[in-house]
């Protein structure tokens, strides 16, 4: 029996940052994203004699895994069967399993690895017990959120956010799609300014956020004000608010990084001098384009359709700047393939 599953990363425009369960990813607030359409990442899941995991690059060379990388892959399918043994699917996923990962995802460009491939690991999961056990939308967000809290928004194509819910249990929180991918079509064009490798990952970076004095009022102003006024923005194709709403988002984001102990600090100088021409160019020419960074110096370039021409020239001079870019847009979700 195997079981291929296919998935892509999003793009955060609510940021989940902070846990209020670390063991179990429960994040702190609510998070919203676009999944994006490229590039992908593919799973399969085969039965075994014994556990082997084996990671490959896009050209089909084998990446020798850390034991770090091999430690959380054997943590997540380990948390994924007490989640599933808390519906009643308990032993619907062995212990010894093959384990085939392939990634067309440029390492360490600020692309969202880990979403990626926790969803497709999750959604190659639920291919591999459907036979067992028919386990809905929600529930397989919940094995993604295992590995990698952002992987949860993910398994939904379009625009998805990751509620928080309350309390310890396992499955409290859950991904849910906000709007599909036809309901808006949005562009991400990603700029990486530096192509090194992140200083401290987002595992380590969540355990920092409570430390931040400006991590409650955060939580505060998601909770109450900032995921509505997204979703809003969102249903309504309202691209000024989206805007608004998104660009203070991140940079709210990065200012509890930057005021965590230890501080951690993403944006390089190259990300501001991106962002200030980003800026100045949407003010001269009126344009519906919107900037946003994760744990990284990257900057996502978001926007619509009539921009297309305008950023792809915007990109070009960036390519002359020594940066890379990356061309996304919406997609769809994890799928069986
Ligand atoms: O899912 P994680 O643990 O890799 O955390 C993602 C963190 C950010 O990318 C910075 C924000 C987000 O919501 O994607």
């Amino acid at each position: 029996m195997n079981t291929t599953a296919v998935s892509f990363p999003n793009i955060a425009f609510i940021k989940y940052w902070g846990n209020r369960n670390n063991a179990l990813r429960l994040p702190a607030a609510d998070s919203l994203s676009m999944t994006l359409d490229r590039p992908s990442v593919e799973i399969t899941l085969s039965d075994a004699d014994r556990l082997s995991i084996r990671s490959f690059e896009a050209d089909g060379k084998e990446k020798i895994l850390t034991e770090k990388q091999i430690s959380r892959w054997k943590e997540t399918l380990d948390l994924m069967r007490s989640s599933l043994g808390t519906i009643g699917a308990e032993g619907t996923l062995p212990e010894t399993l093959s384990l085939e990962i392939r990634s067309h995802i440029p390492p360490s460009v600020g692309l969202a690895s880990s979403a990626a491939v926790f969803s497709c690991l999750a959604r190659a999961v639920q291919g591999f017990i459907s036979d067992k056990t028919r386990l809905t939308e929600e529930q397989t967000s919940v094995l993604a959120r295992l590995g990698s809290g952002s992987a949860a928004r993910s398994i939904f194509d379009g625009y998805a956010a990751l509620l928080a819910g309350s309390g310890n249990d396992i499955d409290a929180a859950v991904g849910k799609q906000i709007a599909d991918e036809s309901h808006w079509t949005l562009y991400d064009f990603v700029i990486i300014p530096s192509t090194h490798e992140k200083k401290v990952g987002s595992t380590e970076g969540h355990a920092l956020a409570h430390t931040s004095p400006l991590f409650d009022q955060r939580v505060k102003d998601i909770t109450e004000r900032r995921q509505p006024q997204c979703i809003d923005a969102v249903l309504r194709k309202d691209f000024e608010l989206l805007q608004q709403v998104v660009e203070e988002d991140a940079l709210d984001m990065h200012a509890v990084m930057e005021s965590s102990t230890p501080p951690l600090k993403y944006l390089s100088e190259e990300t501001h001098r991106i962002l200030r021409e980003i800026t100045s160019l949407r003010e001269e020419r009126h344009l519906p384009v919107l900037y946003t960074m994760d744990a990284g110096p990257t900057v996502h370039l978001i926007f619509e359709e009539s921009a297309l021409g305008e950023m792809k020239q915007f990109t070009d001079i960036q390519k002359q700047k020594r940066c890379l870019i990356f061309e996304a847009k919406v997609g769809k979700g994890a799928y069986l393939k």
